[in-house]
């Protein structure tokens, strides 16, 4: 179980204790690059840093920042086991990498292609006569669910469970309620654990075409990984390619509706823009900070940190740096190199799974927007209603908008 010592709070950190607050960070994100880029919290003893070349830095630098931490912003209870893909440095985390990458390439990706486009047709069609739709429940949870439960060879109809407990892992600390919020995690890491243990059985005995029977055959330094291993792989893909990829399709939606009023015609115009949108999204609104352990005391960014100490990169806030991105604040599909965004991070630890996110975020677009002739936020539209409290940053849990058909 996960100790208070272990998690930073990283709410605690910022200015930001409200969900609008989280939501809209970007005034006290300009502030801190402008006057405070690199800052030490004494209280957690981590250090913040929020320009977009130092962002790059932490992630690209493993042998300054590392990814072998004693603590971290993931408020998911902690798993060490040899396999697990994201808790190493090169060049150990080259072998690990490689059990889950073919999975992931170009051609794994083409031939799920089809697969995707029928689930997303499936729930679009679900909303044909409708006047007004929950986007957040009706397409952008439904979808990434069931495509990485249908990746891993869970079935596909037990989504709500997973989405449950991947929700409750996913779940933020807080000060007050930490203990409770714990053993709450403590059970559903059980609970999803006890589900996947028999499926992860199964396929090692008849092995069929999917990502859990190929870690079943998987080896890691000469030896197959055990039942527990390939249990905790699981849960680890199916926590990270689930509520990161539920966040942009909705955060797609709302920006359409709100950052760039108009800009869902000229989607319609002219649908080669859609991946040029994506991109935009997770540039600008896409809530990301990622961590490291500082590996050796370094001066590298002109204050003293300590080996052992905790290094917080803010990607929503580096990703606005003019520095890099001209008129930073505004949203602008038409930029050059927006994609240098750092949302899916940077180096080693690259996103593996960024070319399918972006593949089910262009489907579930690119299917929508040929469906319905224009999109209109619901009357009366409170945003504080629909917000969340979220590990990861700002989320919407649903999002009601009016459809306007052909
Ligand atoms: C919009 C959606 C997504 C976002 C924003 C996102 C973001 C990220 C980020 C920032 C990292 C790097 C973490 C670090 O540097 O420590 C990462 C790693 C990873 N992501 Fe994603 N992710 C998304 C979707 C997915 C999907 C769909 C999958 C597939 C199941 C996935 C699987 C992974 C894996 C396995 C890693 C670990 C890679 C490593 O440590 O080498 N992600 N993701």
């Amino acid at each position: 179980m996960s100790s208070t010592s272990q998690i930073i709070l990283l709410h605690e950190i910022s200015q930001l204790k409200s969900n609008e607050a989280q939501w809209e960070p970007f005034a006290w994100y300009k502030e801190m690059r402008e006057n405070n880029p690199v800052i030490y919290d004494a209280e957690q003893d981590v250090w913040n840093v929020f320009l977009y070349d130092h962002a790059k830095r932490v992630l690209f630098d493993h042998e300054l920042f590392s990814n072998k931490k004693e603590r971290s912003l993931i408020p998911i209870p902690r798993n060490d086991n040899r396999s697990n893909v994201n808790s190493c440095d090169p060049p150990e985390h080259r072998k690990r990498r490689a059990l889950l990458a073919h999975a992931f390439t170009p051609r794994s990706l083409e031939e799920w292609r089809p697969k995707i486009q029928a689930i997303t047709d499936e729930l679009v069609k679900e909303m044909e006569d409708q006047m007004s739709v929950d986007i957040v429940q009706k397409l952008a949870i439904p979808l990434p669910v069931t495509v990485i439960a249908r990746l891993l060879g869970v079935p596909a109809k037990d989504r709500e469970r997973i989405k449950h407990w991947s929700d409750i892992l996913f779940s933020p600390y807080n000060k007050e309620a930490f203990s409770d919020i714990a053993e709450q995690k403590a059970q559903a890491m059980q609970a999803f654990y006890d589900y996947l243990y028999p499926i992860v059985q199964e396929k090692r005995a008849h092995p069929v075409d999917d990502i859990i029977s190929d870690l079943t055959k998987a080896e890691l330094e000469g030896e197959q990984l055990t039942d527990r291993e390939v249990v905790m792989s699981s849960i680890g893909l199916l926590g990270a390619g689930n509520e990161t990829t539920t966040t942009l399709i909705s955060n797609m939606f709302y920006a359409m509706l709100f950052d760039k009023p108009g800009i869902y015609q000229e989607l319609r115009n002219d649908l080669s823009l859609v991946p040029k949108l994506i991109e935009e999204v997770l540039r600008f609104r896409f809530p990301a900070s990622m961590d490291r352990q500082i590996a050796q005391d370094t001066n590298v960014f002109g204050f003293e940190m300590k080996k052992g100490q905790i290094i917080v990169a803010w990607i929503g806030a580096a990703n606005r740096d003019e520095a890099q991105f001209e008129h930073a604040e505004a949203f602008d599909i038409h930029r050059q190199g927006n994609q240098k965004h750092l949302t899916f991070g940077a180096g080693s630890h690259f996103c593996l799974g960024a070319p399918l996110a972006r593949m089910e975020a262009n489907i579930a677009l690119t299917t929508f927007v040929k469906q319905f002739a224009n999109i209109q936020p619901a009357e009366a539209f409170d945003l504080t209603e629909h917000l969340i409290d979220s590990g990861v940053g700002q989320s919407l849990q649903s999002l009601p908008i009016r459809l306007e058909s052909v």
